[in-house]
């Protein structure tokens, strides 16, 4: 494609963290952002030229915007099918509206990624306490049944210790459309990012080793301690998946390491907390280079500057600000949300050890 030239307004659908580490990015290349988000004093808005208040099925404003930008992207991936086909109509949008459609299900991403073929948990789809009743019999316990849609942060999750707990867990998700996944007993859970652009061409991040407490995750290091063949599984695992998807952009692929072997655990059609750590540890960071994927323009260098931690920052942990300023080496982020509630995503802080 013809590269969007600095100056050009690039569209986010959703108010987020990620959305507003994007707009900054956007803005160090002389990009001007249009937010759009049901949520009012989101943190995006805070560094954006431009906010649309209004809700995703709103067809009146979602036009309006459509034609008020250059390009769309996401920091939001679970917007309705209808939001990005009635956009896709109107104006570029990147990733595509196909893989949305497929990044929100965690049925659908797991079925491509088992055709590729890539390793994938056990899994069934269940629609009903009988079908999740037979899948248990099938797959075996433990397991972990998730809503198919919309979950995230651990949050839509249900873990069953015994096929007795059939009925408790699907009572849990209150009945929506759901899977079940064998529970894998893996040793580490890494994640690889790979950009792509819209001529094909790759980078990736990663692996990045990840450590979550409560479903949420808490802490990412890079490099992570996996043998180099589990670091070749992982890149190449999700180089293909972002090929087979003629993904544009930057995609979060989650996998679980178990021995030698990696198993695909979910797609993130979007940058991804694993990745925040690029900002100060890598060359060029997954959020420009996130810009400069959907903008058509030459994607940046993704090697590391040295060992990297970021932990995030839950709830409280944020008023720990002025501490944690205390280390000049940290490299605190915060994303200017005003209610410190438990278990939200309030800002990181990175570490890096340089070569
Ligand atoms: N099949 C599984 N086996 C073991 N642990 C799992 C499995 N699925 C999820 N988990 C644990 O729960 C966390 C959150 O699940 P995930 O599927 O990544 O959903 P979310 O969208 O909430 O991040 C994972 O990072 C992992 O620690
Ligand atoms: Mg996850």
């Amino acid at each position: 494609m013809t590269p969007l030239p600095p100056g050009s307004t690039i569209g986010i659908l959703g108010g987020g963290q990620l959305g507003r580490m994007l707009a900054l990015a956007a803005a160090e290349l002389g990009y001007r952002c249009h937010i759009y988000t049901p949520e009012h004093d989101s943190p995006a808005s805070h560094v954006a030229a431009a906010t649309t208040i209004a809700a995703y099925e709103d067809e009146t404003a979602l036009t309006g915007f459509a034609t008020s930008v250059d390009i769309v992207t996401y920091e939001f991936e679970n917007v309705p099918a209808a939001t990005a086909a009635l956009l896709a109509g109107l104006t570029l949008v990147a990733p595509s509206a196909t893989v949305l459609g497929v990044a929100q299900d965690r049925v659908r991403e797991k079925d491509f990624v088992a055709a590729l073929p890539g390793s994938v948990p056990p899994y069934r789809a269940v629609a009903s306490l009988a079908e999740l009743e037979a899948a248990v019999a099938e797959i075996g316990a433990p397991a972990i049944l998730k809503t198919r849609r919309m979950g995230y942060d651990g949050k839509g999750q249900a873990r069953l210790k015994t096929a007795a707990d059939c009925a408790e867990a699907w009572a849990a998700l209150r009945g929506v459309p759901a899977i079940l996944e064998g529970f894998v007993p893996f040793e580490r859970e890494v994640s690889v990012l790979v950009v792509r652009g819209w001529n094909g061409d790759m980078a990736h991040y990663g692996p990045v080793e990840n450590s979550h407490d409560d479903g949420i995750l808490s802490v990412s290091r890079v490099p992570a301690t996996v043998s180099p063949a589990v670091t070749e599984q992982a890149v190449a695992l999700a180089r293909r998946i972002a090929g087979a998807l003629d993904y544009v952009g930057v995609l979060g692929v989650e996998m679980f390491v178990v021995g030698d072997t990696v198993l695909f655990n979910e797609m993130a059609p979007r940058v991804h907390n694993s990745g925040h750590w690029t900002t100060e540890g890598a060359v060029v960071s997954q959020f420009e280079n996130h810009i400069r994927a959907i903008c058509g323009l030459p994607l940046g260098c993704t090697d590391t500057v040295g060992r990297v931690e970021m932990r995030n920052l839950i709830g409280e942990d944020a008023l720990r600000w002025h501490d944690l300023l205390s280390d000049p080496q940290a490299r605190l982020h915060l994303y200017g949300k005003a209610d410190a509630r438990p278990g939200r995503k309030m800002g990181h802080v990175t570490y890096v050890q340089r070569d």
